[in-house]
């Protein structure tokens, strides 16, 4: 095997510049460490961005996985469709928000569940325009992309967006922008911008992933669920960053105590294996034409048989109320770090159970980003042996994702490294 200087020259000749990559070249993981082709041992507080939720290579989603292998492996669902598609549909309808009847689809990817569920509202609706978010990240597909909700690099480069997509300003009280204000900039907007008859949907991450862990507030989601009634708008909640217990409910959407029509998951889905969903209202899912939705790998054999033993785990490691009680410890330790002198450039720190980010910031009076203090931050943290992920439209947050199966020692020495980290760059940038 090659060492990571090999590989990072073999990276640089062989592979798309625009796919960007960090400098650990991973050679074997298990739970909440992972080993680089150098031999050197990270805990991994990224685990494949929101994806191994139950650690690396759970011993019962392997051995699902294993089990199904030795069945087949693949038949595309659209010519032999088998038990695992059914069950895994029928345990999604039944575990997302909402008390009315549900449907299923599975696909791949976090961006073709939100292609999906955009396809489906526009066929239930028969309009085309989407509500977005500032912030917002919905995947790299030419939808997707439209969706997001930041320019630099998700759309720049890339042509046309489709048309009649709309964004909204999140709510951000850490930057001023309060719940009213953005309901009334949308207000406005459906007064002004584009005709609420011709809104298919609005689509929200009830915690942005990219854009910062920006948390939305309860009563915004709440006001948004009775606009989108007023206008037979579908509310569509990505959860694919903040979903599949990661929050410390099954969705985060429940901390607000309304449904969406249509809910996105991936990443945590499947513990590792590509797999998504588009789990919904009967009607809002059916409206799309038989043929009209699906793909030849949609809800592949080893990645469903993974995700039911994800569902397996989450309910017997009672993984939910693990995300808060890590959350909270993280929380506070990172509370007490900012709470110290020398340490004013964090700025904020927030969560919502496992899904915890703090930001960094010139001056507490401004909140102006300190972008290269967080770069600084992170680059010391995989120095040290922690792998931590900036994030945020101003690229100013750094984002702590533990797996739920995280041993409390290794987050006790993560979070050790991490406040080392965070001294260490704080030091050297006053010296
Ligand atoms: C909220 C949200 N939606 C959609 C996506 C796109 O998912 P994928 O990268 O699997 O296409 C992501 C990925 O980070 C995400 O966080």
């Amino acid at each position: 095997m090659s060492n990571t200087e090999q590989l990072k020259a073999r990276r640089a000749d062989a592979v798309a510049n625009g796919v960007a990559t960090r400098g650990i070249y991973a050679a074997r993981a298990q739970n909440a460490e992972l080993w680089d082709v150098d031999g050197k041992r990270f805990i991994d507080f990224a685990v494949g961005i929101a994806v191994n939720n139950t650690g690396h290579r759970h011993p019962k989603i392997m051995a699902a996985v294993a089990q199904q292998a030795e069945a087949f492996t693949h038949t595309c669902f659209h010519v032999a469709p088998y038990e695992g598609y059914v069950s895994l549909a029928e345990r999604l309808n039944a575990a997302t928000p909402g008390d009315f009847a549900k449907k299923t689809m599975l696909v791949t990817t976090g961006a073709e569940a939100v292609e999906n569920a955009v396809k489906m509202a526009r066929a239930f609706t028969g309009r085309s325009g989407v509500i977005a978010f500032t912030g917002a990240f919905h995947g790299r597909t030419l939808m997707g992309m439209a969706l997001c909700g930041k320019v630099t690099p998700y759309k720049k480069a890339f042509g046309a967006m489709p048309p009649e997509v709309v964004h909204v300003p999140f709510p951000n009280a850490f930057h001023g922008v309060s719940v009213e204000q953005s309901l009334s900039v949308l207000d406005n907007m459906l007064k002004s911008s584009i005709d609420p008859e011709r809104v298919a949907a609005m689509i929200i991450e009830p915690v942005q992933g990219e854009g910062g862990f920006n948390i939305a507030p309860p009563e915004f989601l709440r006001a948004l669920r009775k606009i989108c009634d007023e206008h037979g708008i579908v509310l569509i909640a990505d959860e694919v960053q903040a979903g599949i217990a990661r929050t410390g409910k099954m969705f985060a959407f429940e901390h607000a105590g309304v449904a969406a029509d249509l809910v996105t998951m991936a990443k945590g889905l499947a513990g590792g294996f590509p797999l998504s969903a588009v789990t919904g209202r009967k009607e809002v899912v059916d409206a799309a034409p038989v043929g009209g939705i699906g793909g030849t790998y949609a809800g592949n054999p080893l990645a469903v048989a993974a995700s039911n033993a994800v569902l397996d785990v989450i309910d017997e490691e009672n993984l939910c109320a693990r995300a808060t009680e890590i959350g909270d410890k993280i929380i506070a330790r990172l509370a007490d770090i900012a709470s110290r002198q020398g340490m004013e450039a964090i700025g904020d720190v927030r969560g919502l159970g496992a899904m915890v980010a703090f930001e960094l910031v010139t001056d507490r009076d401004s909140n102006a980003p300190d972008t290269a203090l967080t770069q600084a931050i992170v680059a010391e943290a995989e120095a040290r042996g922690l792998i931590i992920l900036p994030c945020g439209t101003r690229a100013n947050a750094v984002r702590l994702l533990p797996p739920l199966t995280v041993p409390m020692d290794q987050l006790d020495e993560a979070l050790d490294i991490l406040e080392a980290s965070i001294e260490a760059a704080i030091n050297a940038k006053g010296a």
